[in-house]
């Protein structure tokens, strides 16, 4: 009798009908936020992931299914997203526009041990932002999350931690080193962990919960730098209604991380069903510009198994803008009125670097926008915006509550 490969499964009718419906709602809330899809090939070089992830990675060591191909090349099926299309980005020049977002949907392979919530070949959808240094790359990805959280009435529960950056994260590492070599004497990982810290916090073993809850936090070393950009990133997160929980255990499994780490549970207790964060260093490491990059990736096998009902959501969003504004005071206020537009099935980009206005503009331009909003000063007293034309260059005075059809 034939079969296929265990943790391969086969995806039958009627559940066929419920991953068409889930694909669409997630790709059209992307859509909403200005992300364009991106489709990587399954085989890559194994060398990406090992260099992206790390050596040390439970991935990377343990779980690629990598092979030699006829030509000799070492090839590996992706086990994510996040490497193939930072490796896209370079190659293409695609970081030469400024600011990219990018969002993908497709199936990753790990050779993990298959139980239930793990498979060998698994679905993800996953979005990438590249270009943003500053908190509003994080508050953009989590109003995402929210929002696919709301469209699919899965009550998402985010938990939050920073890693750090350069600067301030060897010193903790070092003080978390310093606590394994006191601690676990004998533990069985003791070398490993000795080796790369941050995997005693990643680690899911139960005995392990007494000695991570003790060890040092990060938060006690972070460096002025990165404690301002996570207590902004969090304190307008929340401003704009996201919920976040802090968690000081929260270290992620790949190398490539840097400052802000996230994941979000469907089921207290249950496995993540979202993973994410920033890697400020992915880029300029793969040998590209120092670009910085920011996203996440959401299990489908795991978000299904929480849903109950799939909804049918538009295809595409009905209409779409880049919206411009004239200060840093109003760039929050702009944000919660592209909330707003988006709620109404139009899709809002917004320039999250900051720059100047003629900046913002050149990027809309670039990026092809035909219609850009401004939110200046005195277009936010009156409850109006300014829309221009990007082709014949005019511009017109509008009410807000008439572009959001109230
Ligand atoms: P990750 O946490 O390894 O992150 O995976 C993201 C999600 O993929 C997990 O939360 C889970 O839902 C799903 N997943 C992972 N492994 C399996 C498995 N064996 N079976 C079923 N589902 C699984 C990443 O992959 C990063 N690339 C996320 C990211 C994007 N970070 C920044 N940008």
């Amino acid at each position: 009798m034939v079969r296929n490969p265990k943790g391969m499964r086969d995806l039958l009718p009627p559940e066929t009908p419920r991953w068409r419906r889930l694909e669409v709602a997630l790709s059209y809330a992307a859509l909403l936020y200005g992300y364009a899809e991106i489709r990587t090939p399954i085989l890559e070089f194994a060398e990406l992931f090992r260099k992206g992830l790390g050596d040390e990675s439970d991935v990377a060591l343990k779980e690629m299914y990598e092979f030699e191909d006829k030509g000799g090349d070492r090839l590996a099926l992706r086990p994510e997203g996040t490497a193939p299309v930072a490796r896209s980005v370079i190659q293409h020049h695609l970081h030469e526009q400024g600011l990219v977002r990018l969002y993908y949907l497709g199936p990753m392979f790990r050779r993990e041990k298959p139980q239930a919530d793990r498979y060998r070949q698994f679905h993800q959808f996953g979005i990438e932002l590249f270009g943003v240094q500053q908190p509003y790359g994080e508050i953009e990805v989590l109003l995402l999350l929210k929002r696919i959280s709301n469209l699919l009435s899965l009550g998402l529960k985010l938990k939050l931690n920073s890693l750090g950056c350069s600067e301030c994260r060897p010193q903790y590492m070092e003080s978390l080193r310093q606590y394994v070599e006191s601690v676990l004497t004998e533990d069985p990982e003791r070398e490993r962990f000795l080796r790369n810290p941050l995997k005693l916090l990643d680690s899911k073993r139960p005995d392990l919960t007494e000695v991570k809850r003790n060890a040092p936090r990060i938060h006690e070393y972070l460096c002025n730098d990165c404690k301002e950009h996570f207590n902004t990133a969090i304190s307008l997160a929340e401003h704009l209604g996201v919920s976040l929980e802090l968690d000081h255990e929260l270290a992620r499994g790949f190398d490539y991380y840097t400052r802000t780490v996230f994941e979000g549970f469907a089921v207290e207790g249950g496995a993540a069903v979202v993973g994410g964060g920033r890697y400020d260093h992915l880029v300029a490491y793969y040998g590209g510009p120092d670009v910085p990059g920011i996203g996440f990736a959401i299990g489908l096998e795991r978000l299904l198994g929480a849903l109950q009902e799939v909804p049918l959501t538009a295809v595409e969003p009905r209409d779409s803008y880049f919206l411009v504004t004239t200060g840093p005071e109003l760039f929050v206020s702009a944000m919660a009125f592209a909330e707003r537009l988006r709620d109404k099935g139009i899709a809002v980009a917004l320039d999250l670097r900051q720059g100047k206005i003629h900046k913002q503009m050149r990027l809309a331009d670039r990026l092809g926008y035909q219609k850009v909003l401004i939110m200046g000063e005195d277009e936010a007293q009156r409850d109006e915006v300014t829309l221009r034309d990007m082709v014949s260059g005019e511009q017109l005075r509008i009410k807000q509550e008439v572009l959001l059809g109230e």
